[in-house]
């Protein structure tokens, strides 16, 4: 073999070699390609808080839109500019929440905990007649709450009735202003597990945080006070005692707000309400039907992720649940999911 032929041989051979190569780094990259396709993309997907079986959605797909929806959004990024500037903003981030057996635990070990009433209910200022008549309200009322057969509208009367009996007992123990603090460190309530980290970063990123409760406006701003996490950036709407002046309590301040009618009334009298309804994106969350209509009153809603608590009646429920709510936590006392979504938005 001539000089050439050997140069042209071993110029094809290489050539050939390259070819390989260059054909098993294709091949490479492409099942590479395949595979990355093939793993988790979806952004529930890749929060292994939802895969607890504590989680429930009928819709994935729409869960998936809305949390897009929101990250994309982030957080209030105007908070720091001028009002104008932020209402006129479409991507305002906040947060509407319900506080009994949403922020604050259902049951512990199988103990049930108490609502803001409750605690009230089992304290030490309350005679035992007062305590067994509230006892006996709620024996009454409570089915009639989460009974699955009844309507709201069906509802509404009794919860009416309910608050108004209740109330009213309260008032005849003249409860003192002072004492409340001793009687909230004394219950059993507690928050979610999770609620330090819910509310800190809701603060670093100056989300607002509206809670919109049937419950007990004082003991709840109590409770959250002794928890450590009733910031700056945190409202209440709710039902506030009213004291006399050696602080006594005469009375209920404002309009009554009950299960079932957080969006009328109460809500179009509520200065915060006004303020924050131009805030289109926001995390829902409540653990009853009524806790559905908090944000009724928001302006241009764009992104609304509904996150219901379903602690009770489980099985008779959970249909209805699936069908109102985004995600539905079944006896899930944490607020792993909703802090996961959050680390994702903020
Ligand atoms: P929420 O809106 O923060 O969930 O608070 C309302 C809860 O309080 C609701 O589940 C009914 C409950 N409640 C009592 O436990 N005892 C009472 O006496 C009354 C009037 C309501
Ligand atoms: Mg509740």
């Amino acid at each position: 073999m001539d000089r050439t032929a050997v140069v042209k041989v071993g110029a094809a051979a290489s050539a050939s070699v390259c070819a390989l190569f260059g054909g098993v780094v294709l091949a490479q990259y492409i099942v590479a390609k395949k595979k990355r396709a093939g793993k988790k993309t979806r952004i529930i997907e890749m929060m292994p808080q939802f895969e607890k079986t504590t989680v429930h959605m009928k819709d994935h797909g729409k869960v998936e839109d809305i949390i897009c929806g929101l990250i994309k959004g982030g957080a209030s990024k105007l908070q720091g500019l001028l009002w104008f500037w932020q209402t006129k903003c479409s991507s305002l981030f906040q947060i509407i929440t319900d506080f009994d057996m949403t922020l604050s635990k259902f049951s512990v070990n199988g103990k049930r905990c108490p609502t803001c009433h409750n605690i009230i209910d089992n304290c030490k200022l309350v005679t035992e007649e007062c305590r067994s008549k509230l006892l006996a309200l709620k024996n009454k009322y409570y089915p009639i709450e989460i009974d699955p057969q009844l309507t709201m509208e069906e509802k509404y009367p009794f919860m009416v009735e309910w608050y108004f009996n209740s109330h009213r007992l309260l008032v005849e123990q003249r409860l003192e202003r002072d004492k409340l603090p001793e009687v909230v460190r004394e219950s059993d309530v507690a928050l979610r597990d999770g609620f330090e980290q819910f509310f800190d970063r809701l603060q670093q990123h100056n989300v607002p945080v509206f809670i919109f409760s049937a419950g007990l406006g004082d003991v709840l701003e109590e409770i959250m006070r002794q928890a450590g996490v009733y910031h700056p950036n945190v409202k209440v709407v709710s039902n506030f005692m009213d004291f006399d002046e050696n602080g006594i309590l005469k009375g209920f301040k404002g309009e009554l707000i009950h299960v079932y009618n957080k969006h009328d009334g109460a809500l179009r009298n509520s200065e915060y309400f006004k303020q924050i309804k131009e805030y289109s994106n926001i995390i829902l969350l409540g653990d009853s039907l009524g806790d559905l209509s908090m944000a009724d009153g928001v302006n241009n809603a764009e992104n609304i992720l509904k996150i219901g608590f379903l602690n009770d009646k489980v099985e008779e429920r959970l249909d209805k649940y699936l069908d109102s709510y985004d995600i539905v936590l079944v006896k899930d006392e944490t607020l792993e999911v909703p802090n996961a979504i959050l680390q994702k938005i903020l």
